[in-house]
């Protein structure tokens, strides 16, 4: 058995906080309210991402206003200008946050909606983004039904979606006036899951040895990516 390399005690491993600054989070609220809780998660990721040293580029999905989907409309006119300036915005980012509500145990139509425009784009910008997704509710479960239907149409699009997901429950009585959680444990909690996803973005996104280890689970055996494991 071999040990595995060690950096020195009181060192770290981590890069210098210049690199994590590169990597550029496109955090979503899925609602179009004023005031949603969503849109209160939304920004409180955005804000851990800072804290962990990535940038964040925190928007609202009132921001890409787009009609119902219309087949004769998109043949007569194109994509709605909202469709595309998301496509920029997500395209633009090395990941993508969405913060969005759950409606009747599932994906808000305003939402499926823009995903639906936006995939009728090209280049279609979900394609292998490493995606985080969080909900806000005031329920007991916290909108995590509506996530576990959010990944479908995102994972079909070539997203790859996180496994963590965080859902917040009673989310009109979570906040502090600060936009921190009133429950410290949970905060904890929610700071500690982006900060797992934002390792897996560095690894994905700056270091190419690692993004071989990801995609090539260790039991592969197909010659070609033990070929590139070894020259890693
Ligand atoms: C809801 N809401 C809701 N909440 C929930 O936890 N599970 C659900 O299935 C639903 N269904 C639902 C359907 C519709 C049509 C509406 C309008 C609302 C309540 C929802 O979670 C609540 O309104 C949140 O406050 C919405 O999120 P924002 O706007 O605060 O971000």
């Amino acid at each position: 058995m071999t040990d595995s390399p060690r950096a020195p005690e009181g060192t770290s491993t981590k890069p210098g906080p210049g690199i994590r600054e590169s990597l550029r989070v496109l955090v979503l609220s899925g609602s179009l309210r004023t005031g949603s809780t969503n849109s209160r998660l939304a920004a409180l990721v955005a804000s851990l991402v800072g804290r962990a040293g990535a940038t964040a580029d925190l928007a609202h999905l009132r921001d890409f206003d787009t009609p119902s989907y219309d087949g004769d409309a998109e043949t007569a006119q194109g994509p709605p200008a909202g469709a595309v300036a998301l496509r920029d915005r997500i395209e633009a980012a090395h990941a993508f946050v969405m913060a969005s509500p759950e409606y009747n145990a599932s994906v808000p139509g305003v939402v499926k909606n823009a995903i639906d425009w936006v995939s009728r784009l090209r280049p279609q910008p979900f394609k292998d983004k490493q995606t985080l997704l969080v909900s806000a509710s005031p329920s007991m479960v916290g909108g995590n039904r509506g996530l576990w239907a959010l990944r479908v149409p995102l994972e079909h699009l070539g997203a790859r979606v996180y496994p963590d997901m965080f859902s917040l429950a009673q989310a009109h009585q979570a906040f502090t006036d600060d936009g921190d959680l009133i429950d410290t444990r949970l905060q904890e909690r929610l700071a500690a899951t982006v900060s797992s996803f934002l390792d897996l973005v560095e690894a994905d996104t700056l270091y190419p040895c690692l993004q071989r280890r990801w995609y090539e689970f260790l039991g592969d055996s197909t010659s070609a990516s033990v070929t590139q494991r070894t020259e890693c």
